[in-house]
């Protein structure tokens, strides 16, 4: 039998994370959306293209929450995207309602699954339906590090006219403007990018990185990048259907780790598959640590609206 994930939102992102799990096989997948026709459509399209692809999975499309039961993995992209000139911040309260919604309905399906957290902002996303779910914390992920990462090795690579396979990268803290990528844990087949490029470039690059997905939204003037995010999606699906064990960044709930106490903060998780089977702690410099802190308070000025909005709908 395969493994099933259901990705809530057939928008941009939905549809293309589909089509990188499609490509690899991975699982079952159920496109789910509130737009009548755009799940089915694009489900129906993505599993016509299967016997070309040689793969044998199924791709379904539905706005039924019943068609959802008993996934392993629900990805959620549902919400809006940003529009230029905009911060992801901005799209705090908006896509918080839609969380609210689509999160009590999935986990009434699938009680067993994880949640893997797309929808900006994302560390407060992650927030909300970690505490909208109930679950326990290696269950809800939230998806942005590999991302974040996979923009800093391509710029890497590009720079050192590498293979990007070669590069490997980290980046840490809040899926935003106070993202921390490492430079000293990036490496070029395992050689420190501090060994190989100048200081300046590297900060260059490290700016390129904080500003990816701005540069997309610019250049798109009605969205935001859905290719690598769905690629980055993809990884970490892989890694806990297939039980690979991988280390990749990812935004987990931190009850002490890094010092932070009951925020999402991206840090290296290992990810198998009972979800989040480990965060590393590493230890920072005093310059990351100060980084890593300014991070974790913009994150907490966003969860900080979230914690009032769910109080609020307690009372
Ligand atoms: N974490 C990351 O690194 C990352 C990267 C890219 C985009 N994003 C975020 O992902 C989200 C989706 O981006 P996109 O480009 O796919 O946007 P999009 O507008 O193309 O798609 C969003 C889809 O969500 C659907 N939707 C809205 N409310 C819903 C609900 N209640 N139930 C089910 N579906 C609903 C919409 O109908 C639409 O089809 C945005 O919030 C964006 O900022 C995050």
């Amino acid at each position: 039998m395969h493994a099933k994930v259901t990705i809530v939102g057939s928008g941009n992102v939905g549809a293309t994370t589909a089509h990188w799990i499609a490509s690899k096989g991975l699982a079952d997948i159920v496109l789910i959306d509130i737009l009548e026709g755009i799940p089915e459509g694009k489900g129906l399209d993505l599993f016509e293209a299967m016997p070309v692809a040689g793969e044998d999975i199924t791709v379904t499309g539905t706005e039924n929450y019943a068609d959802t039961a008993k996934s392993d993995i629900v990805v959620i992209t549902a919400g809006v995207p940003r529009k230029p000139g905009m911060s992801r911040d901005e799209l705090l309260s908006t896509n918080f309602k839609i969380m609210r919604d689509v999160v009590g309905r999935v986990v009434s399906y699938s009680p067993k699954c994880i949640l893997l957290i797309v929808s900006n902002p994302l560390d407060a996303m992650a927030h909300a339906a970690f505490k909208i779910s109930n679950f326990p914390r290696h269950r809800v992920i939230g998806m942005a590090g590999v991302l974040d990462a996979a923009r800093f090795r391509t710029f890497i690579a590009q720079e050192l006219k590498a293979s990007a396979e070669d590069v490997s990268a980290l980046v840490l803290g809040g899926h935003g403007d106070t993202m921390v990528p490492l430079p000293r844990c990036s490496t070029v087949a395992g050689v420190p990018i501090t060994e190989l490029l100048d200081s300046a470039t590297i900060a260059r690059l490290v700016q390129r990185t904080r500003n990816g997905g701005a540069e997309i939204v610019k250049y798109l003037k009605t969205g935001s990048a859905y290719y690598a995010p769905g690629a980055a999606v993809a990884e970490m699906v892989e890694s806990i259907l297939r039980n690979r064990h991988k280390i990749l960044p990812c935004a987990a709930y931190l009850e002490g780790e890094y010092g932070i106490h009951g925020l999402f903060m991206g840090v290296p998780c290992k990810l198998g598959e009972s979800g989040i089977e480990q965060i590393l702690q590493i230890k920072l410099t005093k310059d990351e640590r100060a980084e890593f802190e300014k991070s974790a308070s913009a994150v907490k000025t966003l969860v900080d609206v979230i914690e009032a909005q769910l109080q609020e709908a307690r009372a």
